[in-house]
């Protein structure tokens, strides 16, 4: 398994260019399975789990330019007949969001057999909100031996109120809502921009969506979806990445191809401990670190609160700023499996439930660390990036799940970093 090796201090400055986003590019896949017709999409982060929704549809029958995948950021997808309703254990282990091909499965050819995810490092993370979703469509939907066995000759138009938010949930319905037989309406939606990305491109696909980044959507069921050309948002997350990046090191740095206006909660808090975030462009932002970095509390809130996904970058950000600070999870109950990696990396981090109770500023020293989950794996190297000495992240593999080649952008703004391959 690949290793990523750090020589803490190096300063970053220069510019990068933000990847597309993972988290909208993963559904945006799925809606695939609602059309006969070919669904092209552009700006597609290159990195694994992309991959590996690629390989899960083509082992469906969908036709995949997995070619471009692997190499660029465009592909094209078929679901023309015959396709195979399953999502087999073997590719929804590796990945949870596999569950997203639920809601189209159901909604175009009336039955799916998906896998039921498990738990994950970050948290339990149930998807039975998705379930009774899909139950009020009028879908009857079982667990057997570890699938979620779903069948519906035609999904029915109803009020669903999520009980509480979920954003691959909202997806998986509102997908599934489209090819229903007439209005269903989302209640207590997310308003993640990826959702609204959804909605954009089932709209060029024909569907009839209103109320998206809001938390009421509504949509009115069609017989039949067409294909499209899409392009995917920025990642708002690889985004703020970067930004601590830039921040935590003392430097300044550009991102291209960024959508500041989703990241408002993050640069609000950034800005709060010091940092100067400005537009430098209509797609592009300058990142300018503070003399003496403030340390500032933060809750994780559904969008348009601070994203769960920045947490732990976060974290590491606060653990060089001055003074105490407060980090509050309340997303998921067990995301907090990097504060012991960044104390062994010589952080004061102390967990009480669901907050994090930081004492800095404290200089950190390198550290073999070991990350448990994508974000995690971040924080690890945002800490490495400062500490004195070498840091050696194992576990690579989550990064690669979701951050296109972050050693090489890293680099490219001037740290002293590299991949060690096994
Ligand atoms: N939940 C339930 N029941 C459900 C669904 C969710 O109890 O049926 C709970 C979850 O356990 C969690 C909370 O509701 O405590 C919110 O979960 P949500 O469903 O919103 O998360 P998700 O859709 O599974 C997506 C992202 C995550 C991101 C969360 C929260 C994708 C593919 N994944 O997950 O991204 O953290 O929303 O914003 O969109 C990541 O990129 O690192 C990542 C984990």
């Amino acid at each position: 398994m690949d290793k990523i090796l750090i020589q803490g201090g190096a300063v970053l400055r220069g510019r990068v260019t933000v990847s597309g986003a993972k988290n909208a590019a993963l559904p945006a896949m799925a809606a695939s399975l609602l059309t006969d017709e070919p669904l092209r999409l552009r700006n597609l982060p290159s990195v694994r789990d992309i991959q590996t929704t690629g390989r899960l549809l083509h082992e469906m029958g969908c036709r995949v330019g997995l070619q471009n995948l692997q190499t660029g950021h465009g592909c094209e997808l078929v679901a023309a007949s015959p396709i195979s309703c399953v999502a087999p254990y073997e590719r929804v282990k590796t990945m949870r969001s596999s569950v997203l091909v639920l809601g189209p499965l159901l909604a175009r050819f009336g039955r799916a057999r998906v896998s039921l995810p498990g738990g994950c490092a970050i948290g339990a993370r149930p998807i039975d909100l998705h379930i009774k979703g899909l139950k009020k469509l009028g879908a009857s939907l079982t667990i057997e031996h570890g699938y979620v066995e779903a069948e519906a000759p035609r999904l029915i138009g109803e009020k669903v109120v999520f009980d509480r938010i979920t954003v691959t949930g909202t997806e998986n319905l509102m997908m599934a809502a489209c090819l229903a037989k007439g209005e269903t309406v989302l209640h207590n939606a997310a308003r993640e921009p990826e959702v609204t990305d959804l909605a954009n491109l089932l709209r060029s696909m024909g569907a009839r969506i209103e109320g998206d980044g809001s938390s009421t959507i509504r949509i009115q069921g069609r017989p039949e979806l067409g294909g499209a050309d899409h392009t995917i948002i920025p990642d708002r997350i690889e985004a703020g990445t970067f930004m601590v990046a830039g921040a935590i090191t003392g430097g300044a740095v550009e991102l291209l191809n960024c959508r500041p206006e989703h990241l408002t909660a993050v640069i609000e808090k950034l800005e709060e401990s010091g940092i100067a975030i400005e537009r430098s462009g209509p797609d592009a932002c300058r990142v300018t670190a503070p003399r003496r970095l403030q340390a500032r509390d933060v809750t994780t809130m559904e969008y348009p609160g601070f994203a769960t996904d920045m947490q732990a970058q976060y974290m590491a950000l606060m653990t060089q700023a001055h003074g105490p600070s407060i980090v509050t999870e309340t997303i998921f109950e067990s995301r907090f499996m990097h504060a012991s990696e960044l104390v062994r990396m010589g952080a004061d981090v102390r967990i009480e439930g669901n907050r994090a109770v930081i004492s800095g500023r404290r200089d950190l020293t390198g550290a073999k660390v070991l990350a448990s989950d994508l974000r995690a794996s971040a924080s690890l190297i945002l800490a490495g990036l400062v500490a004195s000495g070498e840091t050696l992240v194992h576990r690579v593999y989550h990064l690669d799940r979701g951050y296109e080649a972050i050693e090489k952008k890293l680099k490219s703004l001037g740290a002293r970093i590299q991949r060690i391959a096994d």
